[in-house]
């Protein structure tokens, strides 16, 4: 059977004959850190080009079978999403805005040419997972469980173009803070050679491409001390853009806000939106605009501007310590203490994790109260 838009899917279900025994889950989850740790089961749905999305499918975790000939190992046509659910107080388990992620997910599959998967297959496809692993979530602060929806394409053909072949999987993983050093402010690397988008590219799509290139400068970030690459746009190399994972901010002394305006070489983060609506809302003022590496030297120098933070779904939300390069290193004072960074996070987090109500509507509920 073809899944169309809207169609409510039957998935089959192939429990794992191994699951992680309750001991070792429970190790896992009271230390998750990011991205080591898997649960049992996932997600597997296939795309023809004859026959549509088909064969929905929950199945045990495990390798996936590639040929050699796979396009996406040739060509990079990839995409990728993530978004988190966190449990709340009474056991029930929540995912903050995944229609978002929906729509984002299907943004990314036109631009990479690949098939949009029907958001309601991609909205059942995290239910049904989370359903089945929800012993995965538990109540630890600051964890939840990390959900990496992609797509492949997966036909062998070493000719360019797109596939007629494509599979789109769901897995999860437990998950603490994305930094060992937890929340604490991050030392920011700003990338003098190397551009991560540039007009008419890739940037605004979560392809797998995107993060390829900026692993290299991260490589040098880290070797300077730097925990992420700030990149700066690719045509003049003077405006701030994002950190590749990460959308990224600017606070002024007067609480107000600015953020690089979202062009085709920026991620329209998830956690960024949620940012400027809870700041909003707070009545702060947030500008979306272009944002000049000169310009934050300046009011840093002068006092106009009081912190810096980054934000993405992974690393929720942490401020800057200090941005730096091979000719210049501008210290955010006190970012430590980083006021109105810190209370925008516990407002975002405070939503997420249900102890606070939004008016929007953003937590989706998974599944009622486990044990
Ligand atoms: C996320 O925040 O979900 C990201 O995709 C960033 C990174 C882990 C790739």
């Amino acid at each position: 059977m073809t899944l169309t838009h809207g169609s409510s899917s039957e998935f089959s279900i192939e429990t794992s004959t191994r699951p992680t025994s309750d001991v070792e889950r429970q190790k896992i989850l009271a230390k998750p850190g990011f991205g080591k740790h898997f649960t049992d089961h996932m997600v597997a749905i296939d795309w023809t080009l004859a026959n549509g999305w088909h064969a929905p499918r929950i199945i045990p975790y495990g390798p996936l079978m590639l040929d050699p000939a796979s396009l996406v190992l040739h060509y990079a046509q990839a995409i990728f999403e993530g978004l988190k659910a966190y449990q709340h107080a009474d056991g029930s388990i929540w995912a903050f805005r995944p229609e978002l992620n929906a729509a984002r997910f299907a943004k990314s599959a036109e631009r990479l040419g690949l098939p949009e998967l029907p958001k309601e297959l991609f909205l059942q496809s995290i239910q049904q997972l989370v359903g089945i692993d929800a012993k995965w979530l538990s109540q630890t602060p600051e964890t939840s469980l990390y959900l990496r929806p992609f797509m492949i394409a997966d036909e062998s053909f070493l000719g360019v173009r797109g596939a007629e072949k494509v599979a789109f999987y769901v897995i999860a993983s437990p998950a603490g803070p994305y930094f060992e050093n937890g929340v604490s402010s991050i030392p920011i690397w700003v990338s003098a050679h190397h551009s991560r988008a540039s007009k008419g590219g890739t940037g605004y799509a979560k392809c797998a491409g995107n993060y390829a290139g900026s692993l290299a400068p991260l490589q040098e970030a880290r070797k300077n001390g730097c925990a992420q690459v700030l990149f700066l746009d690719a045509q003049h190399g003077q405006f701030l853009e994002e950190l590749g994972g990460m959308n990224v901010f600017v606070v002024y002394k007067d609480g107000s806000l600015a953020t690089p305006a979202l062009s085709d070489s920026i991620l329209a983060g998830v956690t960024r939106q949620s940012i400027i609506e809870i700041a909003k809302a707070d009545g702060r003022r947030v500008d979306e605009r272009q944002i000049g590496l000169e310009e934050v030297r300046t009011g840093l120098a002068n006092g106009d501007i009081t912190e810096l933070f980054a934000c993405g779904t992974a690393a929720v939300l942490f401020p800057i310590s200090v941005l730096k390069s091979h000719s210049f290193s501008y210290s955010i004072p006190n970012a430590e203490a980083a006021k109105v960074s810190l209370s925008l996070r516990q407002k975002l987090t405070d939503i997420q994790y249900g102890r606070e109500k939004n008016s929007g509507n953003w937590m989706r509920k998974l599944t009622s109260v486990h044990n």
